[in-house]
């Protein structure tokens, strides 16, 4: 039987000549120890890696009291989500859909971008609003008080779904108030 030196592997020579090589019952527990360390050595610098990239990313994320109102109400996907709800809750009331009535889907579209960009833009976002201004906008719709309350009632039940909280909340609503006059008609 030879044994190389260093190694758990011994080759028996056989009665037919032929070369066996095994494994002892000893080496093979002291080479499955060693294959066991080194696994968790690899797992635990593995671990290391991946707690190092989540903090990292969670650090990203933190959103502090200093941020532009577009970062803490969540960025441009919350944004988007507020202002698709937004939009389909106004164009489904009873009372308001009658502005949203033969509108092409496409204007439709396209008004959801102008007022996404605009929301984006007035919070402190990287966005352009290359809208018309509100006056003239609405010019013409007859939007009338009750509309009006009636539209604020549905941004802040939106707000309210995506929970938004107070402090962010008053923000939307106080920056909203000033277009007021240039929307309401009657
Ligand atoms: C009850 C309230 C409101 C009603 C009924 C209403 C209705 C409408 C309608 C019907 C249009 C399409 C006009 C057209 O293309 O001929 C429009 C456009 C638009 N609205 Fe309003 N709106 C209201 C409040 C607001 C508010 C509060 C904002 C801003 C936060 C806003 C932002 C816009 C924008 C950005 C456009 C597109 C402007 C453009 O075409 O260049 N609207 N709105």
């Amino acid at each position: 039987m030879k044994r190389f030196e260093g190694t758990s592997i011994a080759i028996t020579e056989s009665k037919s000549g032929s070369e066996r090589v095994f494994l002892s019952r000893v080496d093979f527990t002291a080479r499955c120890h060693s294959q066991m360390e080194k696994e968790e050595r690899a797992l635990r610098k593995n671990l290391f890696v991946i707690l190092a990239i989540v903090a990292l990313f969670a650090s990203s994320q933190i959103v502090s009291a200093q941020d532009s109102l577009y970062k803490r109400l969540g960025g441009y996907d919350a944004l988007a989500a507020v202002t698709d709800k937004f939009i389909a809750r106004l164009a489904t009331d009873k009372q308001l859909g009658r502005f949203f009535v033969g509108a092409s889907d496409d204007s439709k579209k396209r008004i959801r971008q102008l007022l996404l960009d605009q929301l984006c833009a007035a919070t402190g976002g990287p966005c352009v609003y290359l809208g018309r201004d509100m006056k003239t906008a609405h010019k013409g719709l007859g939007i009338t008080e009750s509309d009006w309350d009636i539209g604020i009632r549905h941004l802040v039940a939106t707000l309210d779904e995506f929970k938004v909280p107070k402090r962010e909340k008053d923000e939307v609503l106080s920056a909203l108030s000033t277009l007021k006059k240039d929307i309401v008609e009657k």
